[in-house]
């Protein structure tokens, strides 16, 4: 738990830059969003080599092209790769123009089997419990493939698109349930009051595939870093206080 978006963003980058250099040919899982936007900020202001670094994001919406500002191909290169060393032949983002959408997701699970699999994942959570794009019902074993959106999705990224749902692309290829499990280590990041409610479902509620993000629960290094706002719906809150002011793989996070 942390103040505040800012303190998120920063004990997140933090996180990110001790694998960076513990790794330094770490295959990072990366994700976009708001939540995002400051993380990156922060990871391209901290100096880091990220030139033996390999990333895969998480979604990409169909039938965007990569040049269009509104693809997160173009949202990772803006907020991050264009200000960082990475070469960006190593950075991946799924196709959404692909003609064939089944080939393309499958290209993508190889490309990161190949990668040797990511080692750590960044995740956002939608207000309908999406992790990447994995709707309600994702099957908790899902693979990288198409999804359509919810009404709920499309009317939470309407502000990329002039405030219109209807101008978010009705569908999406995602990393499924069961690819982003695989990662090695999982951090899901959440601000602000409006993810409250589906954090405490994510968190404390059972494991089901109508809340993507509980499968987490499934996960053994899976860290959650939230706001005040975003936290303000969990019951066990003095337990996680006690965890991050006393285990030591929080030591070193604390200031951040
Ligand atoms: C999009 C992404 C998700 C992300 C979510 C959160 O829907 N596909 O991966 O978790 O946005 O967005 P924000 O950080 O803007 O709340």
């Amino acid at each position: 738990m942390r103040p505040d978006a800012e303190a998120v963003a920063a004990l997140a980058a933090e996180l990110m830059a001790s694998r960076i250099r513990a790794n330094p040919g770490s295959v990072l899982g990366l994700a976009t969003g708001r939540t995002m936007e400051r993380v990156y900020d922060r990871l391209a202001a901290m100096d880091l080599d990220f030139s033996n670094c390999r990333s895969f994001n998480l979604d990409e919406y169909i039938g965007v092209p990569a040049q269009d500002e509104h693809s997160y191909r173009h949202y990772m290169d803006e907020h991050l790769f264009r200000r960082v060393n990475i070469v960006r032949a190593n950075t991946h983002v799924p196709d959404g123009m692909a003609a064939d959408l089944g080939a393309e997701a499958a290209r993508y699970e190889r490309l990161i089997r190949e990668a040797g699999g990511i080692d750590v994942q960044l995740l956002g959570i939608g207000e309908a419990g999406h992790i990447g794009f994995n709707e309600p019902l994702s099957a908790l074993m899902s693979r990288t493939r198409e999804k359509a959106l919810t009404p709920v999705t499309r009317r939470q990224n309407a502000a990329m698109f002039g405030g219109d749902p209807d101008r978010v692309p009705a569908r999406a290829l995602t990393m499924g349930v069961g690819t982003i499990l695989e990662a090695r280590e999982l951090l899901l990041l959440a601000t602000g009051p409006a993810k409250a409610e589906i954090v405490a479902k994510a968190v404390e509620g059972p494991i089901t595939a109508m809340i993507s993000a509980s499968a987490l629960q499934l996960h053994p290094r899976c860290k959650v870093v939230l706001d005040e706002a975003a936290a303000s719906s969990l019951t066990q809150r003095e337990y996680y206080d006690w965890v991050f002011q006393n285990e030591p793989e929080w030591e070193g996070y604390r200031q951040s």
